[in-house]
């Protein structure tokens, strides 16, 4: 797992590359979901998106929030998106880590895809409502919010978990998750077009537990829970809410499964991983679809990994 090398003090945006127009979602209104809260389509949210689409630009970008975007699969999903023609706020706690997402993907000036970084700890309230107001601030909107930051915490046996250990998973793992979907909820309400779209990052520990996870499994199961409530509560305003559970990209979280790890049966065994950018592959098609249509839960997994056949 990543470690926290520069907390943020508060959540204020860093601009890396100006953003070149935003604007609303391009979906019109079907039968099966409640029509925007305002009508009329796509609605440019800016001076510079109404002048682009009098002078007949590009469609407007699309806007994302990722999570845990400096390291990892938020990284992978954050340069999948941009690289997709997306504007992405980058939040995490470590800057500098943000700023090397942003380097990595920023390669194309001066037709450079807008991103902008937010140090952000997702455990604290205050520091999110920051994040989603400067997104508002960047990009007058919201599409996306992939719920993403999290930590495995430490493996031992149960009896040994410490209650600051399991309060350190809970809070960024579900406390976290939760406060960034509230947030984002909150903007795709209230946004004209109305709505948008959440994908939380669970798990294969959200169907199973490894041995010495109690905190990490416990949190994962419990993402699957925010995933269906949000999807319930988010019908009327239009916000779709879908999950990926993953199992075993190379991370840095996952660095114990290619040196060995504990197996149910108690030995220590190897196990295949995948590559992060075939995760990222999937939350972009999840995030393109449409908003009448939803993946609601998605496995993605090395393809060998001990899980079906039950190790
Ligand atoms: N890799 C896998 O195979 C796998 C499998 C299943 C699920 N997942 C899930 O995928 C997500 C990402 O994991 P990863 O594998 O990419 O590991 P990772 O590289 O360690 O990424 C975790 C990210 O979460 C961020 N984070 C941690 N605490 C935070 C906090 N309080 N506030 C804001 N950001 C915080 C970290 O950034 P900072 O340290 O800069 O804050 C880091 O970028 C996790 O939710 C994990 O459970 C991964």
């Amino acid at each position: 797992m990543a470690q926290n090398t520069q907390r943020a003090g508060a959540a204020q945006a860093t601009p890396v590359a100006r953003a070149g127009h935003v604007g609303g979602t391009a979906t019109a209104p079907r039968p099966t979901l409640p029509a925007p809260a305002t009508r009329g389509g796509q609605t440019p949210q800016t001076a510079a998106a109404a002048q682009e689409a009098r002078e007949g630009g590009a469609a407007p970008r699309k806007v994302a929030v990722v999570t845990g975007a400096g390291s990892g699969i938020g990284r992978a999903v954050a340069q999948a998106l941009i690289r997709a023609n997306w504007s992405v706020a980058l939040a995490g706690r470590r800057a500098e880590a943000l700023a090397e997402t942003a380097r990595l993907t920023d390669l194309t000036e001066p037709t450079s895809p807008a991103v902008v970084t937010v140090p952000t700890d997702v455990t604290r309230p205050e520091q999110v409502d920051a994040l989603f107001a400067a997104v508002r601030d960047r990009f007058g909107r919201l599409d996306l919010l992939f719920n993403n930051a999290g930590t495995f915490g430490r493996a031992v046996p149960l009896t040994e978990l410490s209650y600051d250990d399991w309060r350190a998973v809970v809070e960024v793992n579900l406390t976290g998750a939760f406060l960034c979907a509230q947030a984002a909820f909150r903007t795709m309400q209230e946004q004209e077009p109305q709505g948008g779209r959440i994908i939380n990052n669970g798990s294969i520990s959200a169907h199973v537990p490894r041995p010495h996870s109690v905190a990490y499994t416990a949190t994962k199961h419990a993402i699957t829970g925010l995933t269906k409530s949000l999807s319930l509560d988010g019908r009327p305003y239009r916000i779709a809410c879908g999950q990926i559970d993953i199992g075993n990209a190379a991370t840095e979280m996952t660095g114990r499964m290619q040196t060995g790890t504990l197996q149910a049966n108690g030995q220590t065994a190897v196990e295949p991983v995948m590559d992060a950018a075939d995760v990222a592959r999937t939350v972009v098609h999840m995030a393109e679809l449409p908003l009448e249509a939803n993946v609601q839960f998605a496995t993605v997994m090395a393809t060998t990994m001990p899980y079906i056949g039950r190790g």
